[in-house]
């Protein structure tokens, strides 16, 4: 006979899966509640924590609270109705010390989940806790119903990249942007406001993080591209894109810029897109070579190097944001005609792991490097090698090349992959090249190599990179769109990329008032003769720019014009 339908039955019944991605010190916990009971109208999660030093940071989708061990969430506004049958998924960031057990057991608005036994008996006419029919105990789901994959060794491998709609439509405003604009480029996180969308800044898109995922989600992409560029005391050895947060405000960096960004990649509706973060862009390169009394030195690098918010910031970021299942960190190297030399190649390595294991980061949360970010450095020169001889003479020798060991992108990245393998790097870690304006095709392009009279006739008869000095990189005249995105171009490179989104200006060419932190930077100026960085040479930056991220389709038509390999 059919046990009768009685009150105790017809109430909430649930099934909660709870997953965490942990570091040292800190953790994210995704949680989703399926309700397999009546539909719900309002629902308050409770837990406890099993270990008295798990807290509850700042969390998505309900409102957190706790009381010693104990957590509750409660809907949100907007997702207080749940269907039957419907899954609901909520997560918070949160810390612990000692150990970081999960929860035994949850309920939704009192009744136990996961078909365990109420904590609170039900009042009056329920049969007894052994008679209650229990419908189907659904077996305990003690790990995430969908945890997230082991991380792919190379993200860009197989898959589709986002087109970013908002760049999308700036490309194709300009004649024959078409041709290029569905080609995948990063998203810039470039200040707070960036997280949510600003529709009033000249530089940023109006749509957030959220906006451009969701984009992705529609899009069918595999993967996604963001910058994480907006450390205290932010591009200390220029002035055009200097940032929002003064150099003592790494808390503030944490808190009000890392943790957003990563409760949002971490939500699993996104869990099936590779996430790729690119993280702060030159940091870490300033401080080996802008610091302590070199001819580059500036007072905001020695002071973002002693008080450590470079190094700490980006072991932050790497830690917070590698904990999530489908995330990619690649940080920044710069560049050859930066690194390349021996008395910063190794430097600048051994700078890099300091940051990758600080903040309770580790090595584990570094998918590769990328080099060249938003500069102009060819990917190869194809009409001369670093170990060619002139007369005798090297071609170090040159004034172009001025005793560098490398003389390309493409040779840079790999010997410097090997370089930080050897500083204790993962050994499958692979480079990004940023090819978005490093083409340096058109009419003005070599197409063999240079005259045998001496080694300066003959480097610069023959390279493609077209700059006055290779220290130079505002808005460049001459250049071109380079390669275009793909994945595993070469051994070692995970895929060269448009980070730089082509036609976005790197800064402005005279002084312009904005609200952005962006000051200016006379790189940017083409009347100006030049500082110790660029061996005081003419800057070689188009005229009339706009500030740094600002839409310039002056320099974007000149990069269509010059593109290499052409456009068609
Ligand atoms: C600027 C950012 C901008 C990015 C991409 C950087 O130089 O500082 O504001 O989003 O370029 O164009």
């Amino acid at each position: 006979m059919a046990l009768p339908v009685t009150a105790a039955q017809a109430a909430t019944q649930c099934e909660v899966s709870y997953s965490t991605n942990d570091w040292p010190g800190g953790f994210t916990a995704s949680v989703t509640i399926k309700n397999v009971g009546d539909a719900l109208n309002g629902w308050t999660l409770g837990f406890t924590f099993p270990d008295s030093g798990q807290r509850v940071g700042q969390g998505w989708a309900a409102r957190w609270a706790q009381s010693g061990q104990e957590v509750s969430a409660q809907n949100e506004s907007w997702n207080g109705a749940v269907a039957s049958g419907a899954t609901l998924s909520l997560g918070f960031n949160g810390s612990w010390s000692g150990s970081n057990p999960k929860p035994t057991s949850f309920t939704l608005n009192g009744t136990v989940c996961n078909g365990g036994t109420p904590t609170t008996p039900p009042t009056s006419s329920s049969p007894s806790p052994t008679t209650t029919p229990t419908a189907s105990p659904t077996p305990s789901p003690t790990g995430p119903t969908t945890p997230p994959g082991p991380k792919v060794d190379n993200p860009y491998a197989g898959v589709r990249g986002y087109v970013n709609p908002e760049w999308k439509a700036k490309a194709e405003s300009v004649a024959g942007g078409n041709r290029v604009s569905n080609n995948p480029t990063a998203v810039w996180l470039d200040r707070i406001a960036a997280i949510n969308g600003t529709p009033d800044s000249s530089s940023n898109g109006a749509m957030g993080v959220r906006d451009h995922l969701d984009e992705a989600l529609r899009q069918g992409a595999g993967y996604i591209q963001f910058v994480i560029y907006n450390l205290p005391g932010r591009d200390c050895a220029a002035l055009a894109s200097n940032g929002e947060l003064g150099p003592n405000e790494l808390p503030k960096y944490k808190s009000d810029y890392i943790d957003p960004i990563a409760a949002i990649q971490a939500d699993p509706k996104y869990k099936d897109l590779r996430i790729v973060n690119i993280i702060e862009i030159d940091s870490i390169p300033n401080l080996h070579t802008n610091t302590g009394g070199s001819p580059g030195a500036t007072a905001m690098c020695d002071t973002v190097k002693a008080n450590g918010a470079y190094i700490n910031g980006v072991g932050y970021a790497l830690a917070k944001l590698g904990a999530i299942g489908n995330v990619y960190n690649y940080i920044d190297a710069a560049h050859h005609g930066w690194i390349g030399w021996d008395s910063n190649f190794s430097p600048v390595a051994t700078l890099l792991h300091q940051a990758a294991i600080a903040s309770g980061s580790t090595v584990d949360n570094v998918t590769g490097f990328i080099v060249n970010t938003a500069n102009y450095s060819a990917l190869k020169e194809p009409y001369f090698k670093v170990t060619d001889t002139v007369n005798g003479q090297m071609v170090r020798q040159s004034k172009w090349v001025d005793w560098n060991f490398y003389v390309d992108e493409l040779s840079f990245a790999q010997a410097f992959r090997q370089e930080l393998i050897s500083k204790g790097f993962r050994n499958n870690i692979g480079m990004l090249i940023d090819t978005s304006r490093n083409g340096w095709g058109g009419s003005a392009r070599p197409t063999g190599p240079g005259p045998m009279t001496n080694v300066d006739a003959y480097v610069n008869g023959g390279r493609i990179d077209r700059r006055i000095h290779a220290g130079n990189w505002c808005n460049q005249a001459g250049a071109g769109l380079g390669e275009r995105p793909r994945a595993n171009p070469e051994p070692g490179i995970d895929a060269y990329v448009w980070v730089k989104p082509p036609g976005e200006s790197d800064g402005s060419s005279t002084a312009i008032p904005n609200d952005e932190g962006k000051g200016f930077d006379r790189m940017c100026d083409p009347t100006y003769t030049g500082n110790a960085r660029n061996g005081y040479s003419m800057t070689g930056a188009l005229p009339n720019a706009p500030i740094s991220g600002a839409w310039f389709p002056a320099q974007f038509a000149q990069l269509m014009q010059n593109a290499y390999p052409a456009l068609s």
